[in-house]
């Protein structure tokens, strides 16, 4: 279904030696994992959105804010498209917010963001997948993203999966080695690990089908309108060839009459 590769940073690394090489430490692995989004009439597949939410609220939420996603965007068309009664409970039993006309944290609501949260210093990931891209070669020229997107959900995807299960410690923080992390060196513990989160539905829970899922979820929360975005191109490309070819039409029949006549 998807295939290994090594970035152009692997490639690079022996074609230049160090030269041009930024990331430093070991070769990067990213897995080119068949999104259902890719391709210009891919479309996000609700049922995983669903499970990558659930996936972020169960682990990644203990570190990991999205503070720019509103939570009743949840039920937005193309996206995990929930209930609006069911957001409305998913927000109020998830997340507390300070309110401050009432000086103090209430449940959370729709019309709210998902909080804000770096325990342990871990970023948001409102916008990670568009932050981050998968493919970089070759030669870091970037030109693999012309043809297999910037991959910023293969990324995230490939880091969930990547750990090898070696620890270092260095001035007190400990690392751990991951095949995707640039450098190789990740202070993140592995945060997923086999039937860690049950699916309402028996979906299969194990690290890589999780790590799709949440990849997946955070794709969506850093692009939430792809594919309107997508759709819209489309109309437009196609009303560009049909005015092309009434042009055409058009200017032959203009000149017609002034053609063939010597
Ligand atoms: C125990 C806290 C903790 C949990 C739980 C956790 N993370 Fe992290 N995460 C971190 C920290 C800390 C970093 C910063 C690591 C670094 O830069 O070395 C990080 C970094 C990241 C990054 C950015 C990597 C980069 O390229 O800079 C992503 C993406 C990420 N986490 C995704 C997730 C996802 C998805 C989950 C849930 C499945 C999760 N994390 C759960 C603490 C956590």
């Amino acid at each position: 279904m998807f295939k290994k590769l090594a970035t152009g940073a692997a490639f690079a690394l022996a074609m230049i030696p160090a030269a041009s090489y930024a990331a430093g430490g070991g070769e990067q692995h990213i897995t080119d994992y068949a999104f259902s989004f890719e391709g210009p009439f891919g479309t996000y597949d609700r049922n995983q959105l669903q499970r990558g939410l659930q996936i972020y609220t169960e682990v990644c939420a203990a570190c990991h804010g999205l503070k720019l996603v509103p939570i009743r965007t949840l039920s937005d068309e193309g996206g995990p498209q929930m209930p609006e009664d069911q957001v409305r409970a998913y927000a109020a039993d998830n997340f507390s917010v300070y309110d401050p006309e009432l000086d103090e944290d209430r449940p959370a609501k729709p019309v709210d963001n998902f909080p804000e949260n770096n325990n342990a210093g871990a970023p948001d990931l409102s916008m990670m997948a568009k932050a981050r891209a998968g493919f970089h070669g070759p030669y870091g020229l970037g030109i693999n993203q012309l043809f297999k997107g910037m991959g910023g959900a293969e990324y995230i995807a490939s880091l969930l999966a990547g750990y090898t299960g070696e620890e270092k410690e260095e001035a007190g923080t400990i690392f751990y080695e991951n095949t995707a992390f640039p450098g190789g060196w990740i202070s993140m513990a592995p945060p997923l690990s086999d039937e860690q989160v049950e699916f309402a539905d028996g979906h299969a829970n194990d690290v890589d089908a999780m790590a799709q899922d949440v990849a997946a979820f955070l794709m969506w929360t850093a692009e939430p309108k792809m594919m309107a975005r997508k759709q819209a191109g489309f109309v437009g490309v196609l009303f560009l060839t049909l005015l092309s070819v009434m042009l055409y039409l058009t200017n032959k029949r203009l000149w017609a009459p002034h053609k063939g006549k010597h």
